[in-house]
């Protein structure tokens, strides 16, 4: 069988203050990410066995929505969530064995965008004045994609759909389009840049498949922050980190650390050089110019 590298969606956000209310001070801007598994999965991280676990999109909104109010309470202006956490990344997809008889389930528990779910995170975004990154199983006009969001505490939101399902994610969702290709991204003058992961073990864990090894994912990862040098959020189920604009992790909570106990990742940055950026630089690693 075909392996299935689960390369992680990628969004391109500039993190920008709102205009009314109070407002926080986003010049050290603190991110919560998102370690905890959805409501309803098999732990530990790398059991893949479905049995009587049933995904559930509302209880995972409620898990969700718990997870977003802890963060801003503790100070974040921003959650990022690991990929398809809404409903649940469909584990062990590659051994169809496993996963077929959840799939009409699964299928079924998508995010769409103004449904009552969606507007439970927009409403949650604006009374806690936080910005939510989720990532989840999103329908549009009758086809499924792999979502990422960024939700603004104004109730604005920006859509960006994973361009290329890796392997066995190719039979439920979809392509994204063009203008949502890596060197898009990686040839702006990014201010932060939250990469959504579906769940990674610690280092050298002999379970692991390579594409769902550690080694190979933040790998991925540390070639874009290298390129384009943004700070870089990891969520992931099990091992999160944060990577400083360098490239070198300033945050990490290895998989072992029980996800109840440690359910967020917290890192503030000093946002002051960041903001002080253009959108584009012709002198990047990446750049437009370059084409
Ligand atoms: C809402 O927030 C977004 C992102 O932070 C920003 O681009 C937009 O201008 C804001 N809209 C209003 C009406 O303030
Ligand atoms: C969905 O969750 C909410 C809050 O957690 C609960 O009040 C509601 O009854 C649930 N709906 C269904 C259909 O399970
Ligand atoms: C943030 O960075 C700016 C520019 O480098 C610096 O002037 C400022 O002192 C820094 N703030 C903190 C709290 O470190």
């Amino acid at each position: 069988m075909k392996a299935t590298p689960p390369l992680a969606l990628l969004l391109s956000i500039a993190v920008a203050a709102p205009t009314s209310r109070s407002t926080p001070d986003y010049s050290r801007l603190t991110v919560a990410i998102v370690r905890a598994e959805t409501a309803s999965w098999p732990m530990p991280l790398m059991n893949k066995k479905w049995t009587d676990v049933q995904f559930t999109l509302n209880a995972t909104i409620a898990k969700g929505i718990k997870l977003i109010e802890e963060a801003a309470s503790n100070g974040a202006n921003l959650v990022v969530f690991p990929e398809l956490w809404f409903p649940g990344y469909p584990k062990g997809i590659a051994d169809p064995r496993s996963i077929a008889p959840l799939l009409a389930n699964y299928i079924d528990d998508f995010l769409t965008i103004n449904s009552a779910h969606w507007r439970i995170l927009i409403h949650t975004a604006a009374t806690r004045n936080i910005y939510i990154a989720p990532a989840f199983s999103h329908l549009e006009n009758g086809v499924l994609y792999m979502g990422q969001a960024l939700i603004s505490s104004n109730s604005t939101s920006f859509i960006r759909h994973k361009l290329r399902p890796s392997g066995k994610e190719r039979d439920i969702w979809s392509d994204g389009t063009m203008d949502y290709m890596t060197f898009s991204m990686q040839s702006q003058a990014e201010t932060l840049h939250p990469t959504a992961w579906p769940y990674t073990p610690d280092i050298a864990d002999p379970r692991a498949a390579y594409w769902e090894s550690l080694e190979m994912n933040l790998a991925v990862a540390r070639v874009f922050a290298v390129n384009a040098n943004p700070p870089l959020v990891f969520a992931s189920v099990g091992n999160a980190r944060f990577l400083d604009p360098q490239d070198l992790d300033l945050a990490i909570v290895e998989a072992e650390t029980s996800t109840e106990e440690v359910p967020l990742v917290y890192q503030s940055f000093n946002t002051t050089d960041l903001a002080m950026t253009v959108p584009y630089t012709t002198h990047s690693e990446q750049s437009w110019s370059i084409l």
